[in-house]
């Protein structure tokens, strides 16, 4: 019940300032974001890897209000490109990006957000990575989708992500399961109407199967978002009945999130890239996180209070 209440108040300016200001957010915070800026996080970038993991890089923001934010965007992912291109790491440390934080939700967003995130997939690409385009709310997905299928005109490698919560994403899956594609599977993060998500835990977890099933099966690349045990589990199963080798699809889990587990499927040899997200505009992130598993609104609470 909490989770819902949670997504509301991510978009709330005056909750936003008022957990923005407690003193021990940044604390609590940290865990799932460990960094403001690229200088803080290059070190997490080289002790991952180190450790035989990949990364998917975010620069926190969304909702933002001016295209000059959205500008800003694209400059702090170019800037990170720039401190990636020497680690040589290629597709070992790609970018995921929010379309919203590129302006897409402003007066001609769809060209804006295009017009900003082409110029980070083209550098993306001179240094040998890629980038994943975020799904956000079920109003912003076809815009995305056009976008996505816009830079795949150029960057076949280019990302996107899909949510298993959503009606419309069975039908997403089947068209986009072909060869060369590449799928990040989630159960989703927002807060969606009964017209268009499966509302209760088992059904999304039920179509979460049948969406993997048909990433597996097609010709694409699937990488399976999710720290689910059981889910991680049904995908190697379906990743076997494919007869897929383990370079043939990945898993993908949050920076802070079952951490121990990004180490033992690593080690087990999959592929296992890490969400990584830093950047000083958190609150919609963090939130999201603490709508995920209210235990941690608990834990953030208690050292708020214990304080
Ligand atoms: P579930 O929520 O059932 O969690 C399974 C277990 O994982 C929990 O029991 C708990 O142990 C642990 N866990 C999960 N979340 C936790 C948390 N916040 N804190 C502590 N423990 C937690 N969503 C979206 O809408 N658009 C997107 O683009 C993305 N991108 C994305 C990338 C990657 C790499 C991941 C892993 C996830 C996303 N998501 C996302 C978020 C996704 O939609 C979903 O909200 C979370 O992954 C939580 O769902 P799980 O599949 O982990 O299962």
């Amino acid at each position: 019940m909490l989770g819902p209440v949670i997504l509301a108040a991510s978009h709330s300016d005056r909750m936003r300032r008022l957990i923005s200001a407690a003193p021990v957010t940044r604390q609590v915070v940290d865990r799932f974001i460990p960094g403001e800026t690229v200088d803080d996080v290059v070190p997490i970038v080289e002790d991952l890897t180190g450790r035989g993991l990949e990364l998917t890089m975010d620069v926190v923001g969304e909702d933002i209000t001016t295209p000059a934010q959205a500008t800003a965007a694209r400059d702090a992912y170019l800037r990170l490109v720039e401190r990636l291109g020497p680690l040589e790491l290629g597709t070992r440390a790609e970018m995921s990006v929010k379309l919203s934080m590129f302006g897409q939700a402003l007066e001609g967003g769809h060209e804006l957000a295009l017009a900003n995130v082409r110029p980070v997939v083209e550098a993306a690409a001179a240094i040998g990575t890629t980038v994943t385009l975020d799904a956000e709310d079920h109003t912003t997905l076809d815009s995305m989708f056009a976008i996505h299928e816009e830079l795949r005109r150029d960057f076949p490698q280019t990302g996107c992500v899909i949510q298993a919560y959503l009606f419309r994403t069975e039908a997403d899956a089947r068209r986009l399961a072909a060869a060369g594609s590449r799928v990040r599977l989630v159960k989703g993060a927002y807060k969606e109407p009964a017209e268009v998500a499966h509302q209760q835990k088992h059904e999304i977890d039920k179509a979460y199967v049948r969406v993997l099933r048909t990433l597996m099966e097609g010709e694409g690349y699937p990488m399976v978002g999710s720290h689910d045990p059981r889910l991680i589990s049904i995908a190697q199963e379906l990743a076997r009945q494919a007869g897929r080798k383990p370079d043939e699809y990945e898993f993908q889990m949050l920076y802070g999130i079952r951490s121990d587990e990004h180490l033992r499927l690593a080690a087990e040899g999959h592929r296992m890239r890490v969400y990584t997200a830093y950047g000083t505009d958190w609150y919609g992130y963090f939130m999201r996180r603490l709508a995920e598993k209210p235990a941690n609104l608990l834990f953030f609470a208690r050292s708020v209070i214990t304080r």
